[in-house]
């Protein structure tokens, strides 16, 4: 009997998939610069049989690769080595909701969007947010820490994880923290599973904390005169309001959405970059301040223009102007950065990495966004159209030195939100000495002995 027919007796036939279509299909993520080729595609559809699999996995040396969404962006969900693909799809149930607690007991699988309509229907928010939570899931946000355009006020997925259930790469099930407030008995394995891509367990359910609605926001878009004096607009604005995003990109950013988006602009003169920042415009002072803010910035020469939303429909339009930016160079070709500093360093790190970048990138369309209040930096360089895509990622890869120099010498992050996945994994001593990388590579044999679980993710197999 071959490992296939084996499966089937875990696995009824229609929770196996193993025609081309849906190899291509869920042997990839957003990525897409590795070339998918899985063993087959798994159902599960419960915890139980999560742990089934996994015990069969180590005694048939199986490599399994965890599908969500597949909206990674740095190969974490890619199987790309006869992997078998344990898709979470069918596991997209709410189980609960204690009021009281707020919190919700979901399934791996359930839709980020599915989980912020729900807190919604409940006079609720669900606060991460990005955009991609119409098709990511609440485990593949889990095991890469999601962060997304909410971070400056909410925090990362991580602040929301309650509990968690797991099946180890050993087969054990975890309960983890039970949804409790508060938990001081040792070391908290939840944390430690967060942003651990599946490496050392999946998780099967989660319970997820929701909050308060905030009254009512508002959206600002501001023309910035240049990239320096991006963070002196962001120490006026955090000083005088509640800031619920920072984000900025360039007037290039700005033209590929445009352009694929059929947008307009958000006022008519150009600036070099932007900023769109949302807050909580709850009483009649706060936007005072803010105008108080503006008027501030606009007479130090900071700011060239601004358009405020005035209605929810107006502020959706404004935010498309940042949250479409990935999409809309995403047929380009892009060489992702997700860097990161600590916010009081990142005017410095700008200036130097704008030197850097228009020294060693001068003959490459560079695209410059991110979530600038929270210190990440979204680099994206766009491949000439006329250049092999092989070569391109060399001459990218042969700068990241460069560049990762940088952030190694300012301790920052060379992936800041993305996850190390394939893509970042053979940079990680750039943001984690040695000895760290030897603890956590200690840490990946106790709960995965046989190297079962996403192996090649974070660290070479
Ligand atoms: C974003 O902030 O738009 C996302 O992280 C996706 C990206 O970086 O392209
Ligand atoms: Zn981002």
């Amino acid at each position: 009997m071959d490992q296939l027919d084996k499966l089937k007796i875990i696995f009824s036939q229609d929770s196996i998939l193993f025609d081309s279509d849906s190899l291509q299909h869920y042997g990839k993520d957003w990525t897409r610069v590795y070339a998918p080729d899985p063993l087959a595609i798994v159902f599960p559809e419960s915890t139980a049989q999560v742990k089934a699999l996994v015990e069969f996995a180590n005694k048939e040396h199986l490599a399994l690769v965890p599908s969500g969404g597949r909206t990674g962006l740095s190969g974490g969900a890619v199987a790309s080595n006869k992997e078998l693909v344990v898709s979470f799809e069918r596991m997209n149930k709410i189980r609960a909701f204690h009021p009281l607690d707020r919190s919700v007991v979901c399934e791996a699988g359930v839709i980020t969007k599915t989980l912020q309509q729900f807190a919604l229907d409940n006079d609720l928010i669900y606060p991460v947010d990005f955009a991609s939570s119409g098709s990511s899931q609440i485990g593949g946000n889990i095991a890469t820490n999601a962060g997304g355009i909410k971070v400056i006020r909410y925090g990362l997925t991580r602040n929301w994880v309650l509990g968690l259930t797991v099946v180890t790469g050993k087969g054990d099930i975890l309960e983890l923290n039970n949804g409790l407030q508060k938990n001081a008995t040792g070391y908290d394995l939840r944390h430690l599973m967060i942003a651990s891509e599946g490496t050392l367990g999946f998780i099967t359910e989660a319970t997820m904390q929701l909050a308060e609605k905030p009254k009512k926001l508002s959206v600002v878009v501001l023309g910035v005169t240049d990239i320096n004096m991006i963070m002196n607009v962001f120490e006026a604005f955090k000083k005088t309001i509640t800031l619920t995003a920072f984000e900025c990109f360039s007037e290039l950013a700005l033209q590929h959405v445009l352009q694929a988006q059929q947008l307009t602009r958000p006022f008519e003169q150009q600036a070099p970059f932007y900023i769109l920042l949302e807050f909580e415009n709850d009483t009649d002072s706060r936007e005072d301040q803010m105008l108080n803010t503006f008027e501030i910035c606009s007479e130090k020469g900071w700011i060239i223009d601004a358009v405020m939303s005035q209605s929810e429909q107006q502020s959706i339009d404004l935010w498309r102007l940042r949250e479409d930016i990935s999409e809309s160079i995403s047929s380009l070709i892009p060489y992702k950065n997700d860097l990161s500093v600590t916010v009081s360093n990142i005017a410095l790190f700008l200036d130097e990495l704008d030197q850097m970048v228009s020294k060693l990138y001068a003959d490459f369309e560079v695209i410059w966004y991110g979530h600038i209040g929270d210190g990440n930096l979204h680099l994206n360089i766009l491949k000439p159209k006329d250049m092999d895509i092989d070569a391109f990622f060399k001459v990218c890869e042969s700068i990241n030195h460069d560049i990762f120099s940088l952030i190694k010498k300012m301790k920052g992050s060379i992936s800041a939100e993305h996850g190390v996945g394939l893509i970042k994994r053979d940079y990680l001593n750039y943001t984690r000495s040695e000895e760290e990388i030897a603890y956590m590579k200690a840490l990946k044999n106790v709960f995965d002995p046989n190297g079962i679980m996403n192996p090649g993710k974070i660290f070479s197999a």
